[in-house]
């Protein structure tokens, strides 16, 4: 692998992925194995709050090893409720370095956001920063699971429960990690998974809250059916977040093949790192011992001086071999347009986030995807190196065309 002399596409050399590579692929189980219960959907009528959401619900707080867990409609919809119940209010102190809905049930429930700095090996909010950043004000602390590596759990519940303050884990991209080799779900006051397309377990859209606080799951329950406790008396402001049959049929199969997929991804990551081995200037997400990383994204940190080009020039070139890429997370929270005005950074600022964000490349992963795939993955990365002066010179000719120069 590391002896290619062929060229990259973008210089003219035959395109690795002809008919493309997606960046994510969702892994369903096969049509088959949900012809029982449609049927029963359809012939029941019964298309909301029914035995396939109850059945979910328990098979996810059996693999959390939870006493609670509670479907949403989506993970994002799972927070704000998740705020609602707990009674959230203040200076809500969360990373900048996530999704922006991390951040979205702060502002829905008029807290206001305080944006922390990341461990750079781990990427996942530095503990440290947290504590250092805690006021009087201080009403919560979020720390997300970024691209399913655990966040330091034991640290941050410490700070938590010293503080007197909710530490709620955005487990968006939970479904599959591990921390002392036990699943994630059942740390914090409660952690919210979702079951978005892009995720481990796919209900088509949906999320689901898990928890050992059964009085938060009995709220959240009232809380996602509007605030109505089923006699029409509204006992407080939800929404309707309900998760659906179907969808909650989905997840129920998904939840079956969820080992599975977990482990085709880190063998897939795995094989990936070892083919490019000494390729300078790629370097991973560390992973802790004892943990295991859900690799709901498989993203690496592009060093510009030592691979030869920037993460923006791999992407153009990535491109044109037909692989789809993302830079997660840039904007990071803090740098986007609504955050930007609302909240504020922690003391120390976000150097790590923004170095970070920069270099930042998510790579194409699904548990579909063949050793092949990674074969040419790994072989563009590695080819782009060996022609990173010509294809510098080509990206900078272009730009100075684009600019009219
Ligand atoms: C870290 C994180 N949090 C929250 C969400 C929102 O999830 P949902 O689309 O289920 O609302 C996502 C979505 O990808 C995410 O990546």
């Amino acid at each position: 692998m590391s002896n290619s002399a062929n060229k990259p596409a973008i210089l003219g050399g035959a395109v690795l992925f002809e008919r493309g590579l997606n960046l994510a692929t969702p892994d369903l189980p096969p049509v088959e194995s949900f012809f029982e219960g449609l049927c029963s959907i359809i012939d029941t009528g019964v298309l909301t709050k029914g035995k396939f959401l109850r059945e979910f619900e328990r098979a996810v707080a059996a693999l959390a090893g939870t006493k609670e867990a509670v479907g949403v409609s989506s993970c994002t919809s799972g927070l704000l409720l998740v705020h609602k119940c707990l009674k959230i209010e203040g200076e809500v102190i969360l990373p900048s370095f996530t999704f922006m809905a991390s951040a979205l049930g702060i502002v829905w429930n008029n807290a206001s956001p305080v944006f922390v700095d990341i461990d750079p090996q781990t990427w996942n909010v530095d503990p440290a920063k947290v504590e250092e950043s805690l006021t009087e004000r201080t009403g919560a602390i979020i720390a997300t699971h970024v691209f399913g590596n655990p966040a330091n759990v034991d640290e941050l519940w410490r700070i938590a429960q010293k503080a007197g303050v909710p530490l709620v884990f955005d487990a968006a991209h939970g479904f599959g990690s591990r921390h002392n080799g036990v699943p994630v779900g059942g740390s914090g006051s409660c952690e919210v998974f979702s079951c978005s397309p892009t995720k481990l377990v796919i209900c088509g859209e949906g999320g689901v809250v898990t928890t050992n606080n059964e009085e938060l799951a009995c709220e959240l329950r009232c809380a996602r059916e509007y605030g109505n406790v089923g006699n029409y008396d509204l006992v407080l402001p939800g929404l309707n977040a309900r998760l659906p049959e179907f969808n909650a049929l989905l997840g129920l199969k998904g939840l079956e093949r969820l080992e599975g997929v977990v482990q085709r991804r880190n063998y897939l990551v795995g094989r990936l790192k070892q083919l490019l081995g000494d390729l300078p200037g790629v370097q991973f997400q560390k992973v802790l011992d004892g943990e295991r990383s859900s690799y709901k994204d498989l993203t690496c940190r592009i060093d510009a001086v030592e691979f030869g080009l920037s993460r923006d020039e791999v992407v153009q070139a990535l491109a044109a071999e037909g692989i789809d890429t993302r830079n997660y997370y840039d904007p990071p929270c803090h740098k986007q347009t609504y955050w930007r005005t609302q909240g504020r950074i922690g003391p120390s600022g976000l150097v790590n986030t923004e170095q970070l964000s920069k270099s930042a490349l998510t790579l194409p992963l699904s548990s579909r995807l063949l050793d092949a795939d990674i074969d040419n993955l790994a072989e563009a990365l590695w080819r782009l190196h060996k022609h990173c002066s010509s294809v510098k010179r080509l990206l900078a000719g272009r730009s100075s065309q684009q600019a009219g120069v």
